[in-house]
């Protein structure tokens, strides 16, 4: 069987496909579409392709830059052609778990901007029922233990501020993650991200709900492609 990073490398690439010369493309985040972005600045650079990317993270961002991708701000007044980003769960209606790399909130604002939004993954992210990943949660750090408990009482779960190397993880908008271990299963997850979101620390959670269209899935028999 083909090492996992070698299914996100191939999930990745195949993504590319979907992209066109003249396109605003959303670039995602983490491992996987990382080899999505190598792609589209090779293709940039050999074939021709032009596109413009507005990026969801810092790292998206001076990897785009690194490789000649041209970037611009999220445009206010058009929607982007598409969105390419990983997942860490999908489930069979195409609902997400993201944020395991701490973007989600950008993701999702970008994600929202969007005409199509392309999942990259390998097969270990394909789940009937969402759930077993924890769901990050991003918050304010002000009064961050009492949207914890907040979060606790709604949830009635565990729930694990993210840290790094000890220290507490910052994501690009300086805010903290928690992370709820609510599963095995999240049954509803429009109406959990909605009950979330009702507390006030909580700036975004890493549910999207009928946000995505189509997943490249690499499998160790080969690329599918799942569109909904
Ligand atoms: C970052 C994310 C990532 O898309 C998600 O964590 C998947 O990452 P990877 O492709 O590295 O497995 O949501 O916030």
């Amino acid at each position: 069987m083909a090492e996992v990073s070698e299914l996100k490398r191939l999930a990745g690439i195949r993504a590319c496909d979907f992209v066109e010369s003249g396109m605003l493309v959303g670039l995602g985040t983490g491992s996987t579409v990382r080899y999505t972005i190598l792609e589209l600045g090779k293709r940039m650079k050999n074939d021709g392709l032009k596109i413009k990317g507005v990026p969801t993270s810092l790292a998206t961002e001076s990897l785009s830059l690194e490789l000649g991708i041209p970037l611009i701000e999220l445009p206010p007044d058009k929607k982007l052609d598409i969105i390419i980003d990983g997942a860490d769960e999908f489930d069979l209606g195409f609902n997400l778990i993201k944020g395991g790399g701490g973007a989600l909130l950008r993701e999702k604002i970008v994600a929202q901007r969007a005409l199509r939004m392309i999942v990259v993954a390998d097969q270990s992210k394909q789940v009937n029922t969402l759930g077993n990943f924890p769901l990050p949660i991003e918050v304010t750090p002000f009064a961050h233990e009492c949207t914890m408990n907040e979060i606790k009482e709604i949830l009635d779960c565990e729930v694990i501020i993210r840290k790094v190397d000890g220290n507490i993880f910052n994501t690009d908008n300086d805010n903290f993650i928690l992370d709820a271990h609510v599963g095995p299963k999240i049954e509803n997850p429009k109406e959990i991200e909605s009950k979330l979101l009702q507390i006030p620390g909580v700036v975004q959670v890493g549910l999207f709900v009928d946000m995505c269209d189509d997943v490249v899935l690499a499998t160790k028999d080969g690329i599918e492609v799942l569109s909904k």
